[in-house]
């Protein structure tokens, strides 16, 4: 069974009486821990797909199975639930909370799912904020530390419930290239710890790092490549895979 399976999924907006369609039959299929990267002009409905996706927001048509699950019948209250659960989420702004310390911020999925052991989840933050580099500043105010930093506190933040599968939507694009470097290296880390990933990026070098690579075009998947895992991870493989996207792309006209 399919990790997350997406079944003719369409999307329309309705504003002022007008419609927009913004996806249109997306057919996925997302295998157990795997890592998957989508490109595609702006409007293309990148953002919309993850939205769609992670149940964050609904599909006007077709079917959202999480686990054989399927999420277009279940109400906000069950959704939210899921969500919790099973989905992380990275954005590009990391929408941590003001006037919490970085700590804070990420057991606070722990405690709105309802986790009870709290010597428990105190230690799953622990062990996430050394892996990620942050340990130290775990106290912090949100206000006193970088934006790699503040990335590194949102991924902590979206892994502290054991999801299935981490979306991320262009979560290296506010910072400086040696931070989204850091970035990327985390998350091809947590994906090789089991965890599928969804992710969007304007960088062909953050995207070669998936095992394959969706491109969308006016809110259809349009084409795939299939860049396979990494062997080495060396940087002279990552170099390569990077420039066989980028053919790709070209090829694509993009
Ligand atoms: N709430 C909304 N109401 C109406 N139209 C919307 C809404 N959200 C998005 N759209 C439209 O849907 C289309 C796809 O938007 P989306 O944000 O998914 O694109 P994207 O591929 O993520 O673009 P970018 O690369 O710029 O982030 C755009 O034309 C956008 O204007
Ligand atoms: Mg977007």
């Amino acid at each position: 069974m399919a990790l997350l399976e997406a079944v003719d999924v369409s999307k329309t907006f309705r504003n002022d009486g007008r419609e927009t369609p913004v996806l249109q039959d997306i057919r996925l299929r997302i295998g157990q821990g795997e890592f998957i990267s989508v490109m595609g002009p702006s409007g293309s409905g990148k953002s919309t797909l993850l939205l769609t996706l992670s149940g964050l927001d609904r599909a006007t048509s077709g079917r959202v199975l999480l686990k054989g699950r399927d999420l277009t019948n279940l109400d906000e209250d069950a959704l939210a639930v899921v969500r919790l659960h099973h989905v992380g989420f990275v954005f590009q702004h990391f929408h941590l909370m003001r006037n919490l310390t970085l700590l804070d911020n990420i057991v606070l999925p722990a405690w709105l799912a309802g986790g009870r052991d709290r010597e428990r989840i105190l230690r799953r933050a622990e062990e996430l904020m050394e892996m990620t580099g942050i340990a130290r500043l775990a106290d912090r105010d949100i206000s006193q530390v970088s934006g790699g930093q503040l990335q590194r506190a949102a991924i902590c933040r979206a892994l502290i419930n054991d999801p299935d599968i981490l979306f991320g939507d262009e979560p290296t694009g506010a910072l400086n290239s040696q931070s989204a470097r850091d970035i990327m290296r985390l998350l091809a880390d947590i994906n090789r710890r089991g965890t599928a990933i969804l992710l969007v990026t304007h960088d062909p070098r953050v995207a070669s790092c998936a095992e394959r690579v969706l491109f969308m075009l006016d809110g259809r998947l349009a084409a795939e490549k299939r860049l396979g895992r990494p062997a080495s991870g060396s940087d002279d493989e990552q170099r390569e895979r990077e420039s066989e996207l980028t053919e790709w792309l070209a090829g694509l006209g993009f």
